[in-house]
């Protein structure tokens, strides 16, 4: 934008006419720059209608998306759906150190990569999933390609910390370091990238409970501590045979540390087979979720895990179950996508604005 507006100062110009015409294409550019967040970001320039990320943007939240590698490389209604409706992703499985380092000392970057420079194509933001710890920095944190441009915007630092009482889990991580190895994690990792925000991030502990709790207290005396750490991640896989846990307060305490609470991994699966009443049960969840998000401020994101049951990870892992996201196998869009347009459009906090 600064430059754009310094620009005519320097142009010379051989007439009146030719001046007007600058001045009109500075004024085109300035404009596209203005609106370039909500205009979609497939190459055509042209505003299609309202997109969950159009809509988010006028809220100052942006909407994430899994993404998987294969299916961004050979499917390109799955990629342009991705640019169209989302302003964030987060690789599924591209940047676990399984991924990255599968065998001993051979590291695997090119899948990220892509992943990332799409996202970059795309004006979208990055988070990085997930960093995994042994007792020395990783040399691929500070020397691979992730970090060195500063193209993550958040990474989940530690991963799903805490059993489902609220005792910690114990990992090769835990019994190595010791359980106080987060701060370490933190605090190395914001050497590495001090612009990335840094994240815990769990499952189960979107409502109150035990586990919540842990996450609390873990997180309050890190703050107390001055241990770089800016957010904690809701992962929110629900379930409908489940219940819906109250978000909002939950969200708001974390909040009220001085950290930012995203919804991370959004996924809501139900018992096969999908029914009118079972989506409509869906969609209201995936709103209300969005909406307790709307209305706390310190929530910048609510990434959806995969926006299409065409790659969920559902069904592999939960016998019998499925149709958790929000769009069908054959990319139409499902209840849940109008209820989150709408939320966006609607949203029953306005303490955004
Ligand atoms: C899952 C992926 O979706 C699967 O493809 C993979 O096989 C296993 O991991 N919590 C997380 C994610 O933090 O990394 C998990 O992703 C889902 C649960």
């Amino acid at each position: 934008m600064l430059h754009l507006m310094k620009t005519p100062n320097r142009v010379k110009t051989p007439n009146r006419v030719a001046r007007l015409l600058v001045a009109a294409v500075m004024a085109a550019l300035t404009l596209l720059m203005v609106s370039s967040q909500s205009v979609f970001a497939d190459g055509s320039g042209h505003n299609k209608g309202a997109t969950l990320r159009s809509e988010a943007t006028e809220l100052g939240i942006h909407i994430g998306s899994a993404v998987g590698s294969t299916q961004l490389s050979t499917d390109t209604q799955y990629a342009q759906i991705l640019g169209q409706q989302f302003s964030a992703i987060t690789p599924e499985n591209e940047m676990k150190w399984a991924s990255v380092e599968a065998q001993r000392g051979v590291f695997t970057f090119g899948p990220a990569d892509a992943e990332v420079q799409f996202a970059e194509q795309h004006h979208q933001l990055v988070r990085g999933h997930n960093l995994v710890w042994h007792s020395q920095l990783p040399t691929w944190l500070t020397s691979g390609t992730f970090t060195n441009e500063h193209k993550i915007w958040q990474w989940d630092v530690v991963n799903e910390p805490f059993n489902d009482d609220g005792t910690l889990r114990s990992t090769i991580w835990e019994q190595a370091l010791g359980p106080n190895y987060f701060a370490d994690a933190l605090r190395w990792t914001h050497e590495a990238d001090p612009h990335a925000k840094l994240f815990l991030n769990d499952y189960n502990i979107e409502g109150a409970g035990p586990k919540s709790d842990a996450m609390y207290a873990l997180v309050k005396s890190l703050k107390e501590q001055h241990v770089p750490i800016d957010g904690v991640g809701f992962e929110t896989h629900l379930g409908l045979q489940f219940g819906l846990p109250s978000m909002q307060p939950n969200l708001q305490r974390f909040a009220d540390l001085g950290l930012d609470v995203d919804i991370t991994e959004m996924d809501v699966r139900m018992i096969l087979p999908a029914t009118p009443a079972l989506l409509a049960t869906q969609a209201s969840w995936y709103a209300q979720v969005l909406q307790a998000c709307i209305a706390v401020r310190r929530c910048v994101d609510f990434t959806v895990w995969e926006y299409t049951d065409k790659y969920s990870w559902i069904p592999g892992f939960f016998t019998g179950q499925g149709s958790a996201d929000i769009y069908d196998e054959n990319f139409v869009p499902k209840p849940a996508y109008a209820a989150l347009l709408d939320a966006l459009k609607h949203p029953v906090s306005h303490q955004r604005h």
